[in-house]
């Protein structure tokens, strides 16, 4: 489902600055279905790590294979179609300012080609049970903080992505709401999707144990 091999990223530098490498020689896999943490101390290489699974950003060094395509040999043509099984929450969250929610969580499906009857009922029952059935028109500028995500966790899951990552999902909730999050994650594995979540939240992952990816300065220091 994913394979690291070997790789490595590095960003340009400023100027004539060598390029920095904030990710070495990573080399692991994560099996069809299963759920891993992505754990280390801010500026390790999480959301970097991410950006790579999401195809946001290319290995400089070593393969990459992601829902059985080696990302190297893929042609351009290929990849939309690959991230459209990929479901993504950002740390930043990202929500397009002029939708409302309902819209914002819409969107993928409409991009989908989905009929707008079945969007609205899934939509509606998707905003519902993060706890937002009231703020279903509502601009992301109106909303807190953990509404904002709320809406970014209900916009990635509701086209049931073969593969969910989740960049600090859980920045801006309270607890109860985290163990809802959780709920809908293991929810997500039992079907058969690929998940996996970086975070900080030490007390949640202490409460859900699952096997980690540890990152510590660009390297992997445990996996599995
Ligand atoms: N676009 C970029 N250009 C240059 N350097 C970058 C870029 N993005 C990230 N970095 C650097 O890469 C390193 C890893 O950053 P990354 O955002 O992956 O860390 P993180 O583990 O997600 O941290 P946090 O827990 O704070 O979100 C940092 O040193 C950061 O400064
Ligand atoms: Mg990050």
């Amino acid at each position: 489902m994913i394979r690291f091999e070997h790789v490595g990223l590095s960003y340009p530098a400023p100027g004539r600055q060598p390029p920095a490498s904030v990710l070495r020689d990573l080399s692991f896999a994560v099996p069809e279905g299963a759920f891993r943490w992505l754990l280390g101390p801010s500026g390790a290489g999480k959301t970097s790590l991410l950006r790579l699974m999401y195809l946001a950003a290319r290995p400089t060094e070593g393969s990459l294979t992601l829902l059985g395509t080696e990302i190297a040999r893929a042609g351009r043509r290929q990849l939309p179609g690959l991230r459209r099984r990929i479901g993504v929450v950002f740390q930043d969250f990202r929500l397009l300012p002029h939708l409302s929610a309902f819209d914002n969580v819409a969107l993928p499906l409409r991009i989908g080609g989905r009929p707008e009857g079945q969007i609205r009922a899934d939509v509606a029952e998707m905003l519902r049970w993060v706890g937002l059935a009231g703020k279903l028109e509502s601009p992301p500028e109106t909303l807190s903080g953990g509404e904002q995500q709320r809406v970014a966790i209900a916009r990635a899951v509701i086209t049931r992505p073969r593969l969910l990552l989740a960049d600090e999902p859980t920045g801006n909730l309270d607890e109860a709401q985290a163990e809802r999050l959780m709920r809908l994650l293991h929810e997500l594995v039992r079907l058969g999707t690929t998940v996996v979540v970086a975070t900080h939240n030490e007390a949640l992952v202490a409460r859900h144990a699952a096997p980690a990816l540890r990152l510590d300065h660009g390297r992997l220091v445990t996996h599995g």
